[in-house]
C-alpha cells in the first residue's frame, strides 16, 4: 500500500494478516516503523525527527551505504539514506520455500549527480519483508553494473534504532568476548569482557566478526529482540547518552533513554565487487516475550 507520510513523502505500508506491520519511506529506502500484532511500535523514531530531504530521518532503519561512519571520502554513513529510492513493481519472487509473502522491493541506482560523488555503476535492491510471525527481514543485493571493468568497494550497515523502555535496564547478549573497534577512541581495538553488555554511558563500538545471532533484552517491557544476520560479519552498537544527545539537533534530550542502535554491518573488511558481481546482506529481527527466550 503506497500512501503519503509526513510532509507528503511517499511511504509504503506492509501489513501481515495477523496484524504486524511496517512502514518504509522511499526517501532513504528507510523503514520508520515496525509494529507487532498488538500494534506496539518496536523501532525508535526521534521525537524531533525531521522529514525534510536531503536530511536523513533520525530513527527506524537508515541504510548506511557505500560508507559506514566517517572513515572515507564520502559524507558520514554514505548517501543511500538521503536519496529517493524507487519501487520495483515487478520484483523477482521469493524462493518457493520461503513463508514470507508480504514484501516490497526498492531500487537505488546512481543519478548523474551521484556518479560525480562516487563514480561507480551499481544497482541496489532492498527487500523489506514481514514474516508470518511478524519478523522484519531486510535483504540488500548490491550489484556492480559497470561496463568499464572497474571494481568498487564499500562498507555497509543497517543502522537499526530499537525502541527500549529504559536503556539502563537493557542487556545485549552474543557480543561478550568479541573484539571491537571503539569509535570513541579512533577505532582502537579491544576485547569485550563480562557476561552481557549493559549501558551506563555513551557507547559507539563496531564488534567485528560476531556470531550471527544477537539478543537485546528489554527487562521492563519483558521483550527480547533477536537479530540474525547473514553476509554482515560485524555489529555496531551505539547509544549517544545525554551529552552527545543534546548535541544532535534532531534527537530529543531524553530520547537516548528509549533507543539502542544495534546494526548488522560490514565495516572492518570493506566489500569489493567486480563488474557483474553481486553481494547479499541480510538482517532479520524478531521481537518475542522474554519468557519464551529463556534457555535458548
Ligand atoms: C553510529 C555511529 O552508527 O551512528 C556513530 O557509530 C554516529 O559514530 C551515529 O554518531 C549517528 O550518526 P548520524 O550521522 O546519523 O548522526
Amino acid at each position: 500500500e503506497l500512501c503519503k507520510g509526513i510532509n507528503g513523502l511517499d511511504k509504503i505500508i506492509l501489513r501481515e494478516v495477523r496484524g504486524s506491520s511496517a512502514e518504509v519511506y522511499l526517501f532513504g529506502g528507510q523503514v520508520t516503523s515496525w509494529k507487532n500484532d498488538h500494534g506496539e511500535e518496536l523501532l525508535f523514531l526521534s521525537s524531533k525527527a525531521v522529514f525534510k530531504p536531503p536530511k536523513p530521518i533520525r530513527g527506524g532503519i537508515p541504510i548506511c551505504f557505500p560508507q559506514f561512519g566517517s572513515h572515507g571520502t564520502l559524507e558520514q554513513h554514505g548517501f543511500a539514506r538521503n536519496k529517493f529510492w524507487s519501487i520495483d513493481t515487478d520484483p523477482p519472487p521469493f524462493p518457493t520455500n520461503s513463508s514470507s509473502k508480504v514484501f516490497i522491493d526498492l531500487i537505488l541506482k546512481p543519478s548523474d549527480e551521484d556518479f560525480k560523488l562516487w563514480p561507480h555503476s551499481y544497482e541496489f535492491r532492498l527487500r523489506v519483508a514481514l514474516g508470518p510471525g511478524g519478523d522484519l527481514m531486510l535483504t540488500s543485493r548490491i550489484r556492480n553494473t559497470s561496463t568499464d571493468g572497474k571494481p568498487f568497494t564499500f562498507t555497509f550497515a543497517y543502522h537499526t534504532y530499537l525502541s527500549v523502555s529504559d536503556i539502563s535496564e537493557v542487556r545485549v547478549e552474543g557480543l561478550e568476548t568479541i573484539d571491537y573497534l571503539d569509535n570513541l577512541r579512533e577505532r582502537e581495538r579491544s576485547t569485550e569482557q563480562g557476561d552481557a553488555i549493559t549501558f551506563e554511558g555513551e557507547v559507539d563500538k563496531v564488534y567485528v566478526s560476531t556470531p550471527t545471532k544477537i539478543a537485546i533484552l528489554d527487562h521492563e517491557k519483558k521483550r527480547t529482540f533477536v537479530l540474525r544476520k547473514d553476509g554482515l560479519p560485524d555489529a555496531v552498537v551505539w547509544n549517544p547518552w545525554d551529552r552527545k544527545a543534546k548535541a544532535i539537533p534532531d534527537l530529543g534530550d531524553e530520547d537516548y533513554k528509549h533507543m539502542l542502535c544495534v546494526e548488522a554491518a560490514a565495516v572492518e573488511k570493506p566489500i569489493t565487487l567486480k563488474p557483474g558481481e553481486e553481494w547479499k546482506g541480510r538482517q532479520e529481527l524478531s521481537a518475542v516475550p522474554s519468557s519464551y527466550c529463556s534457555g535458548q
